[in-house]
């Protein structure tokens, strides 16, 4: 290899290291509030959760704390009519959620709403399915509101984390290593 590629390759490492840490940064920074860290759902349970989630056409399907939206995005490709919200209030996942949407858009024409939104500040009157990976005392924080606000028969789908006084009508075990994140799916109806 010259001398010329070697020193490119050794410069576009440099960048990219230099956008990996300011990403981390931005990530660190707009997240130090947030209750609940952006930790996305791993991509290799995503088929687990869509064929848990059971959407149909006329859904309305929230992501409370969406990230990056991973698991709105994942769904539409299956079940492109449905209606898709997800939820966010950190900067850092908020820009990573704009972009998938916008590149949804342009590909597949199907609109994913992302809002900047605090979700215990959002009216959930509307859902037939809701998808969540927060954690355990957020759930508790939650569950006095989604039992006031959801209609009966709605379905919450949470990974990893239960409410304390709520039963879940399943629950699914993922066998994944226990090393990993993410092993278990609990499913509530409302
Ligand atoms: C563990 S991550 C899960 C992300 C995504 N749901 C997924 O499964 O890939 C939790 C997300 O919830 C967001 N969050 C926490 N509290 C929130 C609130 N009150 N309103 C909106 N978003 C919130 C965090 O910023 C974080 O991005």
């Amino acid at each position: 290899m010259s001398l010329f590629l070697l020193y490119a390759l050794n410069w576009f490492l440099v960048i990219i290291l230099f956008i990996v840490l300011v990403l981390l940064v931005i990530w660190m920074v707009t997240g130090y509030r947030a209750k609940v860290p952006f930790v996305p759902v791993p991509n290799s349970i995503l088929k687990d959760i869509y064929q848990l989630m059971k959407v149909r056409e006329d859904s309305v399907v929230y992501d409370l704390g969406c990230g990056d939206g991973r698991v709105l995005f994942y769904i539409s490709h299956f079940v492109p009519k449905a209606r898709y919200i997800g939820i966010e209030n950190v900067t850092f996942p908020l820009i990573l959620a704009h972009l998938r949407a916008w590149w949804h858009r342009k590909i597949t024409g199907t609109q994913i709403e992302i809002l900047n939104q605090d979700f215990f500040k959002q009216d959930l009157s509307n859902a037939t399915h809701i998808f969540t990976y927060l954690y355990p005392n957020v759930m508790d924080d939650l569950l006095p509101k989604l039992e006031k606000e959801l209609k009966p028969g709605t379905k919450l789908v949470s990974v990893t984390f239960k409410f304390t006084l709520k039963q879940p009508s399943q629950e699914f075990d993922l066998k994944r290593s226990k090393y990993k994140l993410a092993r278990k799916i609990y499913i509530y109806e409302f």
